[in-house]
């Protein structure tokens, strides 16, 4: 496969350049130094490491540096870079927000480094491709929650097609950033809460992602980020410091990195906070002794968007320079937009100040990746493989499968849902009802508005005929009673918009008294998401608690569907409403999917995988805390005088439209040997009368640690099965001493033997523990 793709882009590059006689393309390889030789570095047939190793020898001290610079399109893309590029002084380019559809664009730029440099080192094209390219998928957090770690193998593969049709050889993807705390909009980026769930999400969106081998058509190299901690930002503000032990950090924030870098990803970019006294793109202990030299970590680290330059601003570099001696020295490899490596590292190596090994191992790691990629080997992207790469029928149909399994039935009163057949009036209402851009979440790379559909569309897609749908907005997402309103229109600008006066409240309210059913949808912004876009509070913005009330005063079953990018504190919602669907940002098929749930044609078999607080004061709120040792201490339980101190929906909760039944548990044996296993086993009974989906799930808890307190829950395994109405299963789970373990705070792997207890059960917060000895 790799040979082939290469042999077909050389032999494009040949037969267009037959007529130069001084071309540099040759029948199989590229003069890359125009020697006219074919040198270690150009041969196909060498390991990776000796044409590294050739290539390396060949470089000036200059081409050295300019490896580890990573620089954004300018206003003119080709003409300004030219002159550096000639001179080898950027080594890729990323945002490629001129990039969009353009590999000619890319092909460009790429032909100037192939051949008018002096070693001809191609570049490297970075691009946020978190969660779709023009396929957009639901955001991270949703997909989680079909606890179906396949599904996100299958949606970034997806994506890599896409992106790699773009010109794109590199995704900043994914995050796997462990976050507890809602308030921080790039919870939904991630995975959610638990390190082990979160761990098999990350494998699984690297081998999406890479494949088995990232030089194929079609594959990209992955980026594992933010390393490290950069979740647990105080107060949910984005960008901000963060205290983390070394045992909590081990045990984690660092499982997901860990897995991902044993499923291979080859980058990895640090991170923009503070981590326990040393801002993460400067910090050694994570950057070096963790990741290279514990974990042999093979690839390279780019840092996070002038995470270097900014660590003057942290106050930890005077200048520049020194700036580039930390982060160089700590193990950030390239550096992302800020230049302070390209403006003083050459000074610093010559005087002595940084050892010249240290830059050799960081050209070195990134050149390894750019060869790993077949860059050398074939520069060019197709530059028509995009019209047709994009929108693929299995795109399409994956992305609205993957919205209608990342949706999680919160509540559902009276068999509200699915939408019964004796409906026959619906009113759908509320902001987000016709709104196709807000479906697509925060990072939405390519999506075009034209792709979208929104949940109206998908409701009349498959309505019947003689269904009646009323649709009112009732309010704007973000309309406050002063008027003003903020969103986005046409291909995504953020514009601000005044709002007109109209009370749309009261035509709301009139298409609800006519209907049998309202849908309602609520939610937040989609630009509320994401990167620098933290909240203080957990409720739904504008007037649409006002909109909500007026809604349920009419009586009539309200059915409310909710588009965010993080758990929400809606107490009341989830009080008054008949039933609550948690759609999240579903991606462009996202109104597809989620009238699939709504009528019934998929089960919804979505589970959280963060808890949802009842109000914002209990953040960060999570199922894996520790014990503390006084857990139900006094009247409020040590906790809130002024509030309940139970979450809203705990981890893993989510109903189906069929009910299940858990029977006890039962082991195989009372006790378990460290290097054994034990079987836990269950019956679980569908005893609603339809077909209905369960994730059932299993929970420990170690009772005395000598590595310190353990949570009181840790998910350790899970099973997603589908029972027909009545069915009962015997559902069987091993689980191994290994996998009892855990990190004391020096860093070591305890597997301890002592007692334990086992769950399973359908969320975090049930069921009845079985206790088993750990014996030696
Ligand atoms: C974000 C990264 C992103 C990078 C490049 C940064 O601001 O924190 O997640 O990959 O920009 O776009």
């Amino acid at each position: 496969m790799k040979f082939t793709t290469s042999f077909l882009c050389l032999l494009v590059a040949f037969i267009a350049t037959a007529a130069d006689t001084n071309s540099i393309y040759h029948d199989g390889w590229i003069d890359l130094d125009k020697n006219g030789r074919k040198d270690i570095y150009e041969d196909l047939s060498r390991p990776v490491a000796n044409r590294v190793d050739d290539l390396l020898k060949r470089m000036t001290l200059d081409e050295k540096i300019g490896q580890l610079e990573q620089s954004p399109f300018g206003k003119d893309p080709v003409k300004q870079p030219a002159g550096k590029l000639k001179a080898g002084d950027i080594s890729s380019f990323l945002d490629g927000s001129a990039l969009i559809e353009s590999p000619v664009l890319r092909n460009k730029l790429q032909h100037i480094a192939v051949e008018q440099s002096r070693l001809g080192i191609p570049l490297i094209f970075g691009h946020d491709s978190i969660h779709g390219f023009r396929t957009v998928f639901p955001i991270p957090l949703a997909q989680a929650c079909a606890w179906e770690p396949e599904l996100f193998e299958r949606t970034q593969t997806i994506s890599a097609r896409e992106s790699s049709a773009a010109g794109i050889d590199w995704v900043f993807s994914p995050m796997v950033d462990l976050a507890r705390d809602p308030r921080w909009g790039r919870i939904a980026e991630g995975f959610g809460e638990d390190p082990w769930l979160g761990a098999l999400d990350a494998a699984a969106s690297v081998r999406g992602f890479q494949g088995t081998n990232c030089a194929d058509t079609n594959r990209v190299v992955a980026c594992l980020k933010h390393f490290v901690g950069y979740g647990a930002a105080e107060g949910g503000r984005d960008y901000n410091t963060t205290e983390i032990s070394e045992f909590t950090l081990r045990n984690f924030y660092l499982p997901q990195f860990k897995a991902g870098v044993d499923a291979g990803a080859l980058t990895v970019m640090s991170a923009f906070n503070e981590l326990s006294g040393m801002p993460a793109s400067a910090n050694r202990h994570t950057l070096t002794d963790i990741l290279r030299d514990e974990w042999e970590f093979p690839g390279y680290v780019v840092s996070d968007w002038e995470s270097v330059g900014e660590l003057v601003d942290h106050g930890v570099a005077a200048d520049e320079a020194a700036a580039a001696r930390l982060a160089l020295t700590a193990g950030v490899d390239m550096e992302m937009v800020s230049t302070t490596y390209l403006d003083t590292l050459k000074q610093q190596i010559e005087q002595g100040e940084i050892p010249k090994k240290v830059l050799d191992e960081a050209v070195r790691r990134v050149l390894t990746v750019k060869f790993e990629k077949g860059l050398f080997d074939h520069p060019f992207t197709d530059a028509n493989s995009y019209k047709t790469a994009f929108l693929q029928q299995d795109a399409i149909d994956l992305a609205r499968e993957a919205a209608a399994k990342s949706c999680v039935l919160l509540k559902n009163e009276n068999g509200a849902l699915p939408l019964s057949p004796q409906v026959k009036k619906l009113a759908l209402i509320g902001p987000f009802a016709e709104d196709g851009e807000e479906m697509v979440g925060p990072w939405y790379s390519r999506a075009h508005t034209n792709d979208i559909v929104s949940l109206a569309d998908g409701l009349r897609a498959q309505l019947p005929f003689d269904f009646q749908l009323a649709i009112a907005r009732g309010c704007s997402i973000l309309e406050t009673n002063s008027g003003k309103i903020r969103r986005h229109i046409g291909d995504f600008s953020p514009v601000k918009e005044r709002w007109t006066g109209t009370n749309e409240i009261a035509e709301a309210v009139a298409a609800a008294k006519s209907a049998d059913v309202v849908v309602l949808t609520l939610g937040e912004p989609r630009d509320w998401s994401g990167e620098s876009s933290s909240r203080s509070d957990l409720g739904l913005p504008g007037r649409q608690m006002e909109l909500f009330d007026a809604i349920v005063a009419t009586g009539k079953p309200v059915i409310v569907v909710l588009f965010n990018g993080r758990p929400l504190a809606i107490p009341k919602v989830q009080k008054q409403a008949a039933a609550i669907l948690e759609a999240w940002f579903p991606g462009i098929q996202g109104g597809n999917g989620v009238a699939d749930v709504l009528f019934g044609d998929v089960d919804p078999a979505g589970r959280l995988t963060t808890t949802f607080p009842n109000r914002v004061g209990q953040v960060p709120f999570y199922y894996n805390h520790s014990n503390t040792g006084r857990p139900g201490f006094g009247d409020y339980k040590g906790n809130y005088a002024d509030g309940p101190t139970v979450p809203l929906y705990p981890f893993g909760f989510g109903l189906a439209y069929t009910t299940f039944d858990y029977g006890k548990v039962q082991l195989d044996s009372p006790e378990m040997k460290l290097d054994g296993t034990i079987s836990a086993h269950m019956q679980i009974q569908n005893t609603g009368e339809r077909a209905g989906t369960e994730v059932a799930q299993l929970y420990i808890r170690a009772l005395a640690a000598t590595t310190g307190p353990r949570p009181v829950r840790e998910l350790k395994g899970f099973q997603k099965i589908l029972l027909q109405p009545g069915e009962s299963r015997d559902m069987s789970f091993n689980i191994s001493g290994k996998e009892l373990g855990y990190y004391n705070s020096k860093g070591n792997w305890l597997v301890e033997p002592g007692k334990y207890q086992l769950w399973i059960s359908k969320d975090s917060a049930s069921g009845e523990p079985v206790n088993f000895d750990l014996v030696k």
